[in-house]
């Protein structure tokens, strides 16, 4: 019987960079003419976000925040180390690399033999990566190209018609995939487990028009007729994790499930005018998790998850389906608040006991 190990982390970008994430966005949306006025003096914030804001502008806390972030990354190559995979199956969304005007499925599993990335090539001059690497160092992982392609024709044949690619179509490898095997080979000891990426359309209905990114001046928050059709729903992303679970049951492997997303997003967050993240209701989901109760997840309706900026949570909603399957709990989950940076992060392990 095949072995399961479910883990969630995040993929956040400002993490790649020396001094990771800062409150310069925040800063810049302060200064946005149309912020509502409950946000314009920090004297008026919500009270966590307050004590966040310090004196010094939440300098203290994105120090600390990146300390917590790097000692989780750790934590989560421990727990695959543990678990010691035949194979890494890896949820991550596209955002507008490969999903783009040409076509846009809801799911693609990527079939390839390996791939290879050099994301320092791509960064502004200037721009230093946590590990001061060369700008043309370039990394190379192991895929697994039958795996993925028996992958995708089971759940095919379940009535889940994902998509699937043999190579890429414009990036290498959307950076929710590249970012997370980054972050899980933090020491640079190398990362040798087979990968299968498997992609969603997590951004649905703003896509396009944000093209894979956010809304950071609120005079330009799209129009309803600028929106694109929207992405798969939560339901149907749990639901497809079910069949998952049930698929690798049947087989021999040892296969980790790793969710790659940051919770609430400030930029997508409707509900809090894109300033903050919603730290409310991300703590609220965390909870359900950690007590298994998933419906809470499942019912999230596009309403809510527009409202919350929960799309990248789509990427654990397969997770969670395929533990809600196994009845499984996480054994260990920890959730790292951030008012002042752009996302709140999550780690759960959900280990075969
Ligand atoms: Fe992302």
């Amino acid at each position: 019987m095949g072995e399961i190990l479910g883990l969630g982390m995040t993929h956040s970008p400002p993490l790649l960079a020396q001094g990771g994430d800062t409150a310069a966005r925040l800063r810049t949306m302060m200064r946005d003419p149309l912020l509502p006025e409950r946000y314009q003096d920090p004297a008026r914030w919500p009270e966590p976000m307050r004590r966040e804001w310090g004196n010094d502008e939440g300098k203290t806390h994105v120090e600390r925040h990146r300390e917590e972030l790097v000692a989780a990354m750790r934590w989560a190559r421990k727990e695959l180390d543990a678990f010691r995979p035949d194979l890494v199956i890896v949820f991550g969304d596209d955002q507008y690399e490969n999903f783009r005007e040409d076509g846009v499925p809801a799911f693609q599993i990527n079939c390839f033999d390996a791939f290879s990335a050099r994301p320092w090539a791509a960064k502004r001059p200037g721009y230093r990566n946590a590990w001061d690497e060369p700008v043309a160092k370039e990394f190379r992982y192991h895929a697994d190209k039958k795996a993925a392609k028996r992958l995708a024709s089971r759940l095919i044949g379940d009535g889940f018609e994902v998509a699937y690619a043999y190579e890429p179509r414009h990036d290498a490898m959307p950076h929710a995939i590249l970012n997370t095997l980054l972050f899980l080979d933090w020491d640079r000891q190398g990362f040798d487990y087979p990968v299968v990426p498997f992609l969603t359309n997590c951004y649905g209905r703003q896509l396009v028009p944000l093209r894979g990114g956010g809304v950071n001046d609120l005079s330009k928050i799209p129009a309803e007729d600028d929106l694109d059709p929207p992405g798969p729903s939560a339901w149907r992303c749990f639901d497809l994790g079910r069949a998952l679970a049930r698929i690798l049951g049947e087989g021999s492997d040892r296969v980790a499930l790793v969710a790659s997303a940051s919770w609430s997003h400030a930029f997508l967050a409707g509900d809090t005018s894109y300033f903050h993240p919603d730290v409310v209701t991300d703590r609220r989901y965390f909870d359900a998790m950690v007590n298994g109760d998933y419906a809470l997840w499942r019912n999230s309706t596009l309403a809510d998850i527009e409202a919350h900026g929960h799309q990248e949570m789509l990427n654990w909603i397969f997770v969670l389906g395929a533990m809600a399957e196994l009845g499984r709990k996480p054994q260990e989950a920890f959730f790292i608040e951030s008012w002042l940076t752009n996302a709140t992060k999550a780690f759960a392990a959900f280990r075969p006991s």
